[in-house]
């Protein structure tokens, strides 16, 4: 029997909807909302407000361009948590009431499950693999032993690496998310040019909001000697800042890969998309023979495919949620 899935997501700033037959994605669609790059980050009363203009639309294009009639939905799929309360609750509700519609069960998909289960779609890694998962809101290495059984072995105490990117940039000046926009400088910097501070922390968790302190108080002190600084050293910034946060990311990779004996290791979350994060951490994998898997990057960033493939296993399991489900704004793995 096969099984057709329609997923949404709107656990941020972007209102995405796919349809996936068995494993196969047959449309993945993702608005994104322009309304919060001249705030410097997300402004979730905005974000929510989008959510709700979005969902219908992208909905029924996910639904035309799939090729699927809504009668042959076996489910609707949707992402409890973690993220801002608000934009969840425009896709749970929405959900709720389209499976109502079609007399379908529903499953309630963890973000951050499904940034790891990206990896399915088109790859294949083998169990127990570890995943580093670094986006806007999450950096996390999990001991994956399963499709849904998966264990944190390392977090940020602070702030998460796609916040490291999206801070530095706004000290920079550049407008939200900043992250894309430091990969894009970065490739004509000179990374070695500054150097900041690494935190010294035990174990597999991670420290990211010393290191934007730091920038701050370069930044300070470079600026009143040449207020023209940022603006003559940009490049130079972006890579030198990229190369600090890649550094810290893949020590810890490399540390617990070490410790768990573990050869399969994976990349999964926004950050994933940035260019020198995924050559570091395939050269990484040749010097220590790990099978690396890095999610094609439509499915690096939030995506309702990531949340379609969840459901997939989900459904498989027979775990379906109830009509009373709410959404969870911390929601752990
Ligand atoms: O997973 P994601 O789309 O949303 C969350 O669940 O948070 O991750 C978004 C994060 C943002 O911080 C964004 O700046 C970062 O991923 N990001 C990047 C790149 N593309 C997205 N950071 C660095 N380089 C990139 N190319
Ligand atoms: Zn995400």
């Amino acid at each position: 029997m096969s099984v057709t899935i329609l997923a949404i997501e709107s656990s941020c700033d972007d209102t995405s909807a796919a349809v996936c037959k068995d494993v196969k994605i047959l449309a993945n669609l993702v608005a994104g909302q322009k309304v919060h790059e001249q705030w410097g980050g997300v402004v979730p009363e905005l974000a929510s407000r989008a959510h709700q203009l979005n969902i219908v639309p992208v909905v029924d294009q996910a639904i035309k361009q799939a090729g699927i009639a809504k009668e042959e939905i076996n489910a609707v799929a949707f992402t409890r948590g973690p993220g801002l309360i608000g934009s969840l609750l425009v896709g749970v509700s929405f959900a709720k009431a389209f499976a109502l519609a079609l007399n379908v069960p529903l499953i309630e998909v963890n973000h951050m499950q499904a940034h790891v289960l990206a990896h399915f779609i088109d790859n294949n890694p083998q169990f127990p693999f570890l995943c580093l998962t670094v986006s806007g809101g999450h950096t996390q290495i999990l001991l994956v032993k399963n499709f849904l059984e998966m264990e944190v072995i390392g977090e940020t105490l602070d702030d998460a690496a796609g916040e490291a990117f999206d801070k530095s940039a706004k000290l920079f000046g550049l407008p939200y998310p900043g992250g894309p926009l430091i990969d894009k400088y970065a490739k004509l910097g000179n990374p070695d040019q500054f150097t900041f501070a690494e935190p010294q922390i035990a174990g597999l968790d991670f420290s990211f909001s010393g290191l934007k302190t730091s920038v701050l108080y370069f930044l300070q002190a470079q600026t009143k000697k040449n207020p023209d600084f940022i603006s003559t050293n940009l490049n130079d910034l972006c890579a030198s800042i990229q190369k600090t946060i890649i550094d810290i990311l893949l020590k810890k990779v490399e540390k617990a890969a070490k410790a768990n004996g573990i050869k399969e290791i994976a990349l999964a979350g926004g950050v994933s998309a940035n260019s020198e994060l995924r050559k570091r951490f395939e050269e990484l994998g040749i010097k220590n023979g790990w099978k690396t898997y890095i999610p094609k990057f439509e499915y690096c960033t939030d995506n309702a495919a990531m949340i379609a493939i969840s459901a997939h296993y989900k459904y498989l399991n027979g775990d379906f949620a109830s009509q009373s489900t709410e959404p969870l704004a911390r929601y752990h793995i």
